[in-house]
């Protein structure tokens, strides 16, 4: 019996996380896997009402669970940052979740913005580092609203937080069928210490423990270039956290949009996290016009990680059959030719 923590949080959370609900349980009776799931309705809205984002005592009960179902966080009378740093990212913190695993996959039918290029040449994974670097949230600002002001941001890593990220990408390339390689995404001509530590810590693990991985090093802007020019040159991409929170967005539009991409906070070691990619969309809340997969691929990124291989490739499986029927005009908001409900069921019926 696997406990599921369920966060539909705000905005078309709750919806998409219905259906994100539906296949799991579909997937649950055709493999005879057993799920609790547990609801809390943690988000802008109780925020509003309570005062309360994430209080202490839920992180310690997230900590008992077997996993964590994200719907969405952000709500438009919440000030930026409050949500964000009290509900998704103290979770990611607070369990230990140092690893954001993010798929770049075209899936067959799906309409990619890079010209010329098919479901075999984009196929990639990013691994972002999740719980340091700029976002541990180091740094101050002085003489605030004076000529004088002065904002600092750190950027600091620590040999042990890259090794730990280096080792699950290394490990990820090891066991994924593709170009068994990896690229590190940095910036050494700029960030001359936090990069150079990276790129260090890389080799030397790459050489030591993983002789038969290609090793391959490119700065994050040309990743950009490349991520839309040559994007069958990736298998694994490893890097920072800020570095892949901005190049994962652009994956999710070279994968055919935020409509289908989909993450992983993952823990390997504990309690991970699984979410679409994209926010909360307030301007369709409530609407059954957003798009379901991201959702329902990250239902089935959940399931990898628990050990339901089966379960998993159902999912994945399911989507690609959802698709392949046609029925599913486009993953923009409101121009699927079907509603969000709709998606959902389509996809059950091929689990
Ligand atoms: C993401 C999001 C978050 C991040 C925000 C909402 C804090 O953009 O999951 O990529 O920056 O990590
Ligand atoms: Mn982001």
């Amino acid at each position: 019996m696997y406990k599921i923590a369920v966060i539909p949080g705000d905005g078309v959370g709750p919806e998409i996380i219905i259906e994100g609900l539906k296949i799991l349980k579909a997937v649950a009776k055709k493999e005879n896997i057993k799920f609790e799931f547990i609801n809390y309705d943690f988000g802008g809205n109780r925020y509003l009402k309570t005062g309360e984002v994430l209080p202490d005592s839920a992180l310690e009960e997230m900590k008992k669970m077997d996993a964590i179902y994200l719907g969405s966080v952000g709500h438009p009378d919440v000030k930026p940052g409050i949500l964000e740093k009290g509900l998704l990212l103290k979770l990611r913190f607070g369990l230990d979740q140092y690893i954001n695993l993010r798929p770049v996959k075209l899936y067959p039918g799906v309409e990619t913005p890079v010209k010329d290029k098919g479901p075999e040449d984009i196929d990639f994974v990013v691994v972002r580092e999740n719980t340091s670097g700029l976002y541990k949230g180091e740094g101050e600002i002085k003489d605030k609203g004076t000529e004088d002001e002065v904002a600092t941001q750190v950027m600091r890593y620590t040999r042990r937080e890259v090794d730990r990220c280096l080792r699950y990408a290394f490990e990820y390339a090891k066991k994924r069928n593709k170009d068994k390689k990896v690229t590190l995404c940095g910036k050494t001509n700029v960030l001359t210490n936090v990069y150079d530590l990276w790129e260090r810590a890389f080799n030397e693990m790459g050489e030591k423990k993983y002789p038969d991985i290609k090793k391959d090093y490119a700065h994050v802007d040309a990743i950009c270039m490349w991520m839309v020019k040559n994007p069958e040159w990736f298998d694994v991409i490893v890097t920072g956290n800020m570095f892949g929170d901005i190049i994962t967005d652009l994956g999710a539009m070279v994968q055919g949009g935020m409509g289908i991409a989909a993450g992983g906070n993952i823990n390997p070691e504990g309690v991970s996290m699984f979410e679409p990619i994209h926010g909360s969309a307030p301007k369709y809340t409530g609407k059954n016009v957003i798009c379901p997969l991201a959702t329902i691929a990250a239902c089935g990124m959940m399931l990898e990680i628990l050990g339901e291989e089966k379960g998993a490739q159902l999912v994945e499986g399911a989507i690609i059959k959802a698709l392949e029927t046609g029925k599913i005009k486009s993953l923009g908001a409101g121009k699927m030719g079907l509603s969000t409900s709709e998606v959902g069921d389509l996809v059950a019926s091929f689990v």
